[in-house]
């Protein structure tokens, strides 16, 4: 049987009673879905990382909807309350200084000092976390390295009873996950491009961001892992001319076998990137995925990111 409810204020009351008595709530936000749980109960937060099959050194994003809660939670600044007046509810993340020893949230901080926030823009999300009373921690609820959820059906297919219950609010509409930033320092450091374009918040600090080249290997630089998001057929990224036996996945002006944007447009094709890889998958018949050039500036650097880990391959 499915666990999948439809978004509406008795399934929300629902969800917000499983999350404050330790279960596992997947929940719609505008970027992908979620897979949540209170973060001050280690259990509840020990049993996302193993229904995700995720190692515990991989910390998890805590949701918060309302802003005065940063003040309790995190070490902040003007610059952090400038940034989350403009920019919250939205997809962008702050990763912040830890305020105070606080054990209980260890574990979903993955022990380190800093911890990560934001404020999604998705009524369906907000309402849960007032509701529960407490910032709900999620990854995106999917397993580990496979493609991001888009729509509750993909929650189920990859999650299935792990859950205790899929909050169904339809399809995301940004389609990539958010843009994470490091503000513990003097610098603004983008550690994920994402659904908030670098160029954006450039704009609004007056200043450029640096890009953390991340080293894939260590625990300080989570979300840079080179294999991520992957479909299950192997991936060639930046093709313009196709192999006879690929999927082709165009854009713009290349039509392919599915097109991301037929005008060209970088938040459709965000939008539309992650359900595609998943439809490529079921649909290629050798085993053999390409996609067509994508620009690199808005939107585009987060597609760009996300197909690249997506194609990498395994040394074997
Ligand atoms: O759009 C999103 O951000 C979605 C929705 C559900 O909100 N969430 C999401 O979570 O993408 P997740 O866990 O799939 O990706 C969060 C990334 C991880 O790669 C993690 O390594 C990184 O954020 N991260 C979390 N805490 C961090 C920290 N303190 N320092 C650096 N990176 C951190
Ligand atoms: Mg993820």
């Amino acid at each position: 049987m499915s666990n999948i409810c439809i978004s509406n204020q008795k399934n929300i009351e629902r969800a917000a009673k499983i999350i404050k008595t330790g279960g596992l709530v997947a929940f719609p936000t505008e970027t992908v879905y979620g897979l949540g749980a209170n973060v001050y109960n280690a259990q509840a937060v020990a049993n996302i990382f193993a229904a995700k099959q995720r190692p515990h050194f991989d910390p998890l994003i805590s949701h918060i909807a309302e802003v005065d809660f940063l003040k309790e939670y995190a070490a902040t600044d003007e610059r952090v309350f400038a940034l989350a007046k403009r920019f919250w509810p939205g997809p962008l993340t702050m990763v912040l200084n830890r305020v105070e020893e606080n054990p209980s949230i260890d574990l979903a901080c993955s022990g380190l000092r800093t911890l990560t926030v934001r404020m999604p823009n998705h009524p369906t999300a907000l309402a849960l976390i007032k509701q529960s009373g407490v910032p709900i921690v999620a990854p995106s609820a999917n397993k580990y390295q496979s493609i991001s959820p888009t729509t509750a059906q993909h929650v189920a297919e990859g999650l299935g009873n792990k859950v205790d219950m899929i909050l169904d609010g339809g399809a995301c509409a940004v389609g990539v996950e958010s843009t994470i930033i490091d503000l513990t320092g003097k610098n603004v450091v983008l550690l994920r491009a994402g659904g908030t374009a670098k160029e954006d918040i450039e704009e609004f600090l007056g200043q450029k961001i640096l890009i953390s080249a991340g080293n894939p290997d260590l625990p300080t630089a989570p979300g840079q892992l080179l294999r991520h998001y992957a479909p299950k057929n192997s991936l060639r990224i930046n093709v313009s001319q196709p192999q006879d036996d690929e999927f082709y996945i165009g854009f713009g002006a290349i039509q392919g076998d599915l097109n991301l944007s037929k005008s060209g447009n970088l938040a459709e094709a965000a939008s539309n990137l992650f359900a595609y890889l998943r439809l490529a998958d079921a649909r290629a018949k050798n085993g053999k995925i390409a996609i067509a050039p994508i620009p690199d500036n808005g939107l585009g650097l987060a597609i760009n990111d996300r197909i690249k880990r997506a194609s990498y391959k395994r040394k074997s």
